[in-house]
């Protein structure tokens, strides 16, 4: 298949990439620096130039959401990063004469919202009016106009990726490996956590599976508490982790955007891609850590 990524020179991108090409997959990557590297890479403003008639698009790109603080101008960056992507697919969606069958648009857990509840989270949550929530619900409107046209398409509710070079595990491991390891806040909020490969795994999923669409949660069947994923971690590394991050300080360090990623956190569940049958590599924390680390 002819497969279009945005996203794709990504932590998660580059792994769905890789792995797509070693089934025989012929990938195009849209990047904004289509110059630095060689074809077929293509810019946005490309699209409407493309000669392959597509079948797939799995949209992943969107400036990264944890690296700096939140002031006004880095969520309208997180924003427009996103959904302008998002809107210039869906204007080549329209007018393209072949019509891919599916689309894979990003999204993320953060779309349940903030709040701490010990109860299991499926797709049929709804969002609230948290900033994380309102831009995932407003990716995931702007995607959704490709149903119009007649293409399949899932919204991938990204848990916490974990895998070697890059993500969310890549910033934690120094600290744990100094020993300067610990619970952040209280530790009762949830990690829905997933390893690469099976986020990797559920995308193909999406493509195999034609009864798949919506919302699919991409996370582990066993979502952890934010205290236990340190006692897990502490304990694949063999390091300490007794020096807590209380809530104070996340909130004076990070603002809005440590309360909303470091201190809140719901139970998300992959209800979807487990009803439709998918066979997780790793369920559990520990066996994905040691895989990583
Ligand atoms: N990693 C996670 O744990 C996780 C969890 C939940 C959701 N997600 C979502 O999944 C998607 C992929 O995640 P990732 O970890 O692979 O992210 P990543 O490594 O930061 O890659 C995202 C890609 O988006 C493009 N990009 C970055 N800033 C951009 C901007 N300002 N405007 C337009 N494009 C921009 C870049 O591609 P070019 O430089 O080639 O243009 C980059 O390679 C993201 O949208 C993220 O929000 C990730």
């Amino acid at each position: 298949m002819n497969i279009l990524i945005t996203g794709g020179t990504g932590f998660i991108g580059s792994a769905v990439s890789t792995r797509l090409r070693e089934e025989n997959h012929h990938i195009t990557i849209v990047t904004r620096h289509p110059e630095s590297i060689k074809a077929p890479m293509i810019g946005i403003s490309e699209l409407a130039q493309l000669k392959n008639n597509i079948d797939v698009v799995i949209n992943l790109a969107g400036e990264p959401i944890a690296d700096k603080r939140w002031s006004e101008q880095q969520k309208q960056r997180i924003i427009n990063s996103r959904i302008e992507t998002t809107q210039n697919l869906i204007t080549y969606l329209e007018m393209t004469e072949h019509k891919p069958k599916l689309l894979i648009s990003g999204s993320a857990i953060g779309y349940y919202g903030i709040g701490v509840s010990d109860s299991d989270v499926d797709e049929t949550l709804e969002g609230d009016n948290s900033f994380s929530s309102q831009l995932c619900q407003q990716w995931e409107t702007t995607a959704l106009q490709a149903v119009n046209f007649g293409i399949r398409t899932c919204l991938l509710r990204t848990g916490i990726v974990l895998g070697k070079d890059g993500g969310a595990l890549s910033k934690l491991l120094l600290p744990f490996k100094l020993g300067l390891g610990g619970k952040i806040g209280d530790g009762k909020q949830w990690m829905p956590w997933i390893h690469l490969d099976d986020l990797v795994g559920i995308i193909l999923y999406c493509i195999e599976n034609n009864n798949l669409n919506g919302a699919v949660n991409g996370t582990s069947p066993n979502p952890v508490t934010n205290l236990e994923f340190t006692k897990t971690l502490g304990k694949v590394l063999k390091r300490p982790t007794l020096l807590p991050m209380p809530s104070l300080a996340i909130k004076f360090l990070m603002g809005q955007m440590g309360e909303e990623i470091l201190l809140a956190g719901k139970k998300v569940v992959p209800a979807k891609a487990l009803d439709a049958g998918y066979q997780f590599k790793y369920k559990k924390l520990e066996g994905a850590l040691l895989d990583i680390v």
